[in-house]
C-alpha cells in the first residue's frame, strides 16, 4: 500500500499560504506526491486563529475530513494547532497530529514517525532553509523574511501562536529569491507580520537594506511587501521604497482605528495624528502611492465618536482598498480581559459602513487611473474573458487587456480605458 500521498488545505493569511507551500516542497523533495483529498494518505489542514470565525471554519473542515476519511491520517498545523492542538488531540482520537507554525520544518519526520504528541515550540524556526513550492507557470512568489511578532497589539493572538519576532538570515532570503527567478518568477512579495521591523540576525541589516539588496538581484522585476506596522515606518524605509526601481508604489499600512483613544487601548504605539503624519511623509515622497489598510470595528470602548474618527481618517487618507473586520475576542490577549461592550449588531453596522466606504474609495481610485499609462505584469489568460490576459499594475490593481498567453511574465504598457471598483480594462500600447 502506498503511504506517501498528501493533500494540504490552507486557511488564513499569506504567511499560512507560504508555510503550506514550504510544507509541500518538503514532502515533494522526499518523493511524496500531491493528490486530491480523497486519494490522500495524509491530509494536512493549515489553520488561522486570528478571529473566532476563521478558527471555527478551519476546525469544522478538519473534523469533517477526519470523519469522511477514517483510513487517512488527518492532522492540523498552523495557528489553531498552536492554540488548542494539545486539547484537540486529547478530545478527538481521529486527529493524527498537531504541529504549530514554529515546527513545520519537522512535519515530514513527525508524520513518518506516526508521532501523535503535540509539537508546539513556537520559537523553534527562523525560516532558514525553508523553500516554498512554486506552482509551475507562476510569475509571482511569496518569500517569508521573518517569523513571529512581539508587538502585542491588545486584540491579537499572533504573538502567542507565532512566537517572538525572528528575522530570517538575509543570505537565505536572497538564495530563495534567486531559486525562484530560475523558475521564471519575476515578482516577489516579502512576507512578515511586521516587515518594516526586520533585522538580519547575521549582519544586523534593517528592512531598508534588505530592500536594497533584493532590488539589485538580477532578473527580478518587481518587489512588494506585507505587512507593515505604522510605528516602524521609518524615513529610511520610506526613502528606500521611493528610490528603488523595482519596489512597487503600494503600501499596506494597517491603521485599525482612527481614534487615538482606541489606538491606545489597542496598544498600537501611535496616535491618529502620528499615523496621519506618516501618511503625509509617504505622500511627500510618493504622491501616487496606493495606500491600503486594515480596520477593526467594535473594539471594546469604541463609542460613536471613536467610530466617526475612523470614518474621517478613512476619508482623509482615501485608501485604495481596505480589509475590515468586526472585533473578535481572542483567548489570552489583553483585550479579552476588557468588557466586550459594543453590541454585535453595532459592530456589524459599523463594519458595513466601512465596507461601503471602502468600495466608494476603491472605485474613485480605479477611476482616477482612466486614460493613464500603467505598467502591467501579465500573469496569464483571463478565465472569464476569452482572448484577454490579466495582471497587476504597480499599485496592485488588477488590469484586463486583449492578449495571448505568450505575454505571460512580460511587463507591458497599458492605457486604461475603463474602471470597475477592483479592476481595470485597458489596451496595450
Ligand atoms: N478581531 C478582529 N480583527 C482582528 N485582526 C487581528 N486580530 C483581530 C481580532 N481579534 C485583524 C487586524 C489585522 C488583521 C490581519 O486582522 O486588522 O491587521
Ligand atoms: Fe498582531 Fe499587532 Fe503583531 Fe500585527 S503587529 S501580528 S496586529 S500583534
Amino acid at each position: 500500500m502506498q503511504n506517501n500521498r498528501f493533500h494540504i488545505i490552507t486557511y488564513g493569511c499569506q504567511m499560512n499560504e507560504y508555510d503550506s507551500a514550504a510544507v509541500s516542497e518538503m514532502f515533494l523533495r522526499k518523493g511524496w506526491v500531491s493528490v486530491p483529498e480523497n486519494e490522500a494518505d495524509v491530509i494536512i489542514v493549515n489553520t488561522c486563529a486570528v478571529r473566532q470565525n476563521a478558527e471555527n471554519r478551519a476546525l469544522g473542515r478538519l473534523l469533517t475530513l477526519a470523519g469522511t476519511y477514517p483510513e487517512s491520517r488527518v492532522g492540523i498545523i498552523g495557528c489553531v494547532a498552536q492554540e488548542i492542538g494539545k486539547k484537540l488531540l486529547e478530545k478527538y482520537p481521529k486527529i493524527a497530529f498537531a504541529v504549530g507554525p514554529g515546527e513545520i520544518h519537522r512535519l515530514p519526520e513527525i508524520i513518518a514517525g506516526f508521532d501523535r504528541s503535540a509539537h508546539l515550540d513556537v520559537d523553534c524556526l527562523d525560516g532558514k532553509g525553508l523553500r516554498a513550492e512554486i506552482k509551475s507557470g507562476s510569475v509571482k512568489a511569496f518569500i517569508a523574511i521573518s517569523r513571529g511578532c512581539e508587538n502585542f497589539c491588545s486584540y491579537c493572538i499572533v504573538p502567542y501562536v507565532r512566537g517572538k519576532l525572528r528575522g530570517r538570515p538575509m543570505s537565505d532570503i536572497i538564495e530563495e529569491i534567486k531559486r525562484d527567478i530560475d523558475l521564471y518568477v519575476v515578482e516577489i512579495t516579502l512576507l512578515g507580520q511586521n516587515v518594516n521591523s526586520y533585522i538580519d540576525p547575521e549582519t544586523g541589516a534593517d528592512f531598508a537594506e534588505l530592500l536594497e539588496k533584493v532590488d539589485a538581484i538580477d532578473g527580478l522585476r518587481r518587489i512588494r511587501f506585507v505587512t507593515n506596522h505604522p510605528k516602524d515606518m521609518s524615513e529610511r524605509v520610506i526613502e528606500a521604497i521611493s528610490c528603488l526601481p523595482h519596489v512597487c508604489e503600494s503600501i499596506h499600512l494597517p491603521v485599525q482605528s482612527g481614534s487615538s483613544k482606541i489606538l491606545k487601548l489597542m496598544n498600537r504605539g501611535y496616535s491618529r495624528e502620528k499615523y496621519l503624519d506618516i501618511v503625509r511623509k509617504i505622500r511627500e515622497k510618493m504622491p501616487d502611492i496606493a495606500l491600503t489598510t486594515d480596520i477593526i470595528t467594535g473594539f471594546p470602548g469604541e463609542a460613536d465618536e471613536d467610530f466617526q474618527d475612523t470614518v474621517t481618517l478613512y476619508r482623509e487618507v482615501g485608501y485604495a482598498g481596505a480589509f475590515a473586520f468586526r472585533y473578535s475576542p481572542r483567548p489570552g490577549t489583553a483585550a479579552s480581559n476588557m468588557i466586550d461592550d459594543v453590541p454585535e449588531k453595532l459592530k456589524i453596522e459599523r463594519l458595513t459602513a466601512i465596507i461601503d466606504m471602502s468600495q466608494k474609495f476603491a472605485e474613485k481610485f480605479s477611476k482616477s487611473l482612466i486614460g493613464k499609462n500603467r505598467k502591467i505584469l501579465v500573469e496569464g489568460e483571463s478565465a472569464k474573458n476569452p482572448g484577454m490576459v490579466f495582471g497587476l499594475d504597480r499599485a496592485g490593481r488588477k488590469v484586463i487587456l486583449p492578449g495571448k498567453k505568450d505575454l505571460r511574465g512580460q511587463i507591458v504598457n497599458v492605457i486604461i480605458d475603463r474602471a470597475e471598483k477592483w479592476f481595470l480594462f485597458g489596451t496595450k500600447i
